[in-house]
Order: C-alpha cells, then structure tokens, then sequence
C-alpha cells in the first residue's frame, strides 16, 4: 500500500516493524489542556457540538505525543439525541436520557433522516480535523453499535448488568428488534456522513457486547455489525471498518470473517496470546494493553507493553488500550507507553 500512514497499512493486513498506536479516549479529562478546552465549552455536550474547540481536544494528543490515528471527539449518545431523546451529563455521574420503556416513546423517535439536523456540527469537527491533521495521521470516526446505545436510550442511563435492556429484550421483542433496526439503519447513515466529511476509518464501540451471550450475541451484536459493516462498504468501498465487541471473549474468534471489519478492538480481558493464534489469523487486532498500567506506570507497564507487541509481532496490529484511558491516569504512563513501543522489540 503506498500511503505515509501506517494505520491503513496495517488495516490493510501489513505487517509493520513497530505496530502504529492511539488510544481510546486519548482526548479527555487527564489532560489538562483538554480540561482547560472543556471548561471555555461550558459543559461536554457543548464541547462536542462546537466544531472549533471539538477539532482543538482532537488535536491536543496528537501534539502532546504523536500518536498515529486521532478519533474524532464526540460522543456516541449524540445519536440517540439526534434521534430526538433528551440528553445530558450528570457531574461525576455521566449520562442521563430519557428512556424508551413502551411503543409510545418509539414512536415519538425521529426518522433517519432527521439526524443530519443536530449532527451536522460533528460533521464540521471532521472536515476542520481532515484539512489540520498532520499528513501521517489517521482520521477516525466513530458511532456506538446498536446494542450499547440502546441499553442506555432504555435504561436512561448507565447501567451495571443493562438489565433494562435485556428485561426489554426478553419481554418485548418486537419492540426491541425495531429499535435496534432504527440504530442499525441510523448508525450507517451517521457514519456514511463522517467518511463523506473526511474520516478515513471508522470504529463502532460496543462496549457493552459482553452482556449478550449465544443467539442474542449473534442477533444484536454481531448482526448488526455485519450490516453497518457492509452497508458501509457498498457506499465507500475501502474505508476500513474496526469492530468492538468488548469483553465477547470466545465469540472475538470470527468475528471479523463473520462482520466484514478490518479489524477487531481487543479489551483488557482478552489473552493476547490465544488472540494472536484466534483472532489475529482473520486480519488486523488492534489492543491491548490494560488501561490500569496508564495510572500505576512503572515497569510492570513496560513489561506488559512488551509482551503485547511481541504476542502480536507476526500479524497486522495496531497497538492501544484495552478501554478508555480514566482521568485519573498520568500523562507521563502514556508518554512511557509510547515510548515503549516504538523502542521496538524486546
Ligand atoms: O476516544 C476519544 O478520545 C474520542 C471521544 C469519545 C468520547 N466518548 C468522549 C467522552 C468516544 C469514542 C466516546 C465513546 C463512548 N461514550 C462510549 C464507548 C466507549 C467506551 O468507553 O466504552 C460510551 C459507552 C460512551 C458514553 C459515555 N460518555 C459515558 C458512559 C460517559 C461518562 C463516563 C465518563 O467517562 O465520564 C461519557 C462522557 C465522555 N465521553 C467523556 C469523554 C471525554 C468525559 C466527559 C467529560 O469531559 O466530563
């Protein structure tokens, strides 16, 4: 492949000498510079919805530490808002919606369509990041996967076990089987807008796979993977495709065969080992390192930095986290993380 940027090369299915890095959540509250951004937005749903300061915190690590993707700065609850919930972040808490418990409040779900008129500033934070973005980095976008939005649209907020969401599940199915078909068909256009305004990979997050086991996991995360996934790649053939299943454990092995993704997202759980050997046979892995080591640091960081490298050395690998960094990391663990890395093996 003849591009400077070795994200897509090893999306691609090139096996690179030093795995390219970023970082979930890279663009957050354990730096100061992103808490300074945040408190001239006001509050972080105005920092998402401000193209300007948006693209700027986008920025901000890659300056700080080079890394070679940026992910656009969003949040992937802006879609159930756009969709026409109310949405908003409790202070050391997190988010807050309104809930989706009967028909009524599905039918009162904007169409499709709609979504562009309150998504269109993302759209902008894209387009201003793909003329500022230094050559050789990736430009990535991103949407929730249906299951994980909607255990938050039912439930109204985070949950521990999103038992709202199964009880939804379980006890009406055509209901929830219509709003994961809304989110589907509502995901592909939201993230078809991103690649149409400049991302030039796109990653959905389902952060919350984990909880769906057996046929559920095939119906509501694999499934609607598959047809973002290939719905996407019928309208902008190329554009690679990063899946997350978080915490899927066994069924990490053909996901991406099964999906069509590029690449699979690995979480702090999974062995790197058996992933190498399972997962990293059908393409690219992306991971992961337990994002812990970005609070306690020290050597078992440089250890364990090692050990991942290595473990994936013989296939495509995007080395990151296993999750989001948490703002109680040092930035001087991910400065070390990096280093580690492109010291090269051993
Ligand atoms: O990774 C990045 O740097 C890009 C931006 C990004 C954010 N959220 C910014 C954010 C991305 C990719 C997300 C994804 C996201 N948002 C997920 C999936 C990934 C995951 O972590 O599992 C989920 C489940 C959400 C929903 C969400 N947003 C929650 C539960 C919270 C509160 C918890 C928390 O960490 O505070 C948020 C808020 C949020 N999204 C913050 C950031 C930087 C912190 C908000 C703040 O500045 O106060």
């Amino acid at each position: 492949m003849t591009t400077n940027k070795t994200i897509l090369r090893a999306l691609s299915g090139e096996v690179l000498p030093v795995p390219p890095i970023w970082m979930m959540r890279q663009a957050g509250r354990y730096l100061p510079e992103y808490r300074a951004t945040r408190a001239q937005a006001g509050d972080f749903l105005s920092l998402c919805y401000n193209p300007e300061l948006a693209a700027e915190v986008t920025l901000q690590p890659i300056r700080r530490y080079g890394f070679d993707a940026a992910i656009l700065f969003a949040d992937i609850l802006l879609l159930p808002q756009a969709l026409g919930m109310d949405l908003w972040f409790v202070t050391g808490e997190g988010p807050r919606l309104s809930t989706i418990t009967g028909q009524a409040d599905f039918d009162a779900l904007k169409p499709v369509g709609a979504i562009h008129d309150t998504l269109g500033p993302v759209y902008e934070t894209v387009r201003i990041l793909s003329r500022e973005l230094p050559a050789e980095t990736t430009l990535i976008g991103f949407a929730g996967a249906p299951w994980t939005v909607a255990t938050y649209m039912i439930a109204g907020r985070g949950t521990p076990d999103q038992g709202p969401a199964h009880a939804l599940k379980d006890g009406n199915r055509p209901l929830f089987e219509a709003l994961i078909d809304r989110l589907t068909e509502a995901t592909i256009d939201y993230l078809s807008a991103q690649i149409e305004a400049g991302a030039e990979v796109v990653k959905i997050f389902d952060s919350w796979a984990g909880s769906l086991k057996g046929d559920d996991f095939r119906a509501f995360a694999l499934e609607p993977c598959r047809r973002i996934t290939q719905a996407l790649k019928a309208r902008h053939p190329g554009v690679p495709v990063i899946a997350f299943p978080r915490e899927a454990g066994a069924a990490y092995e053909g996901f991406a065969r099964a999906t069509g993704a590029d690449c699979v997202a690995l979480d702090n759980s999974v062995d790197a080992a058996w992933a190498a050997a399972h997962v990293q046979v059908d393409g690219c892995v992306q991971g992961n390192l337990a994002s812990r080591h970005m609070v306690t640091g020290g050597q078992a960081l440089v250890d364990e930095t090692r050990a991942i490298v290595e473990a994936f050395s013989k296939g495509p690998h995007i080395f990151n986290l296993g999750h989001g960094i948490t703002p109680d990391a040092d930035p001087e663990n991910v400065a070390l993380m990096i280093e580690t890395v492109r010291a090269g093996r051993g």
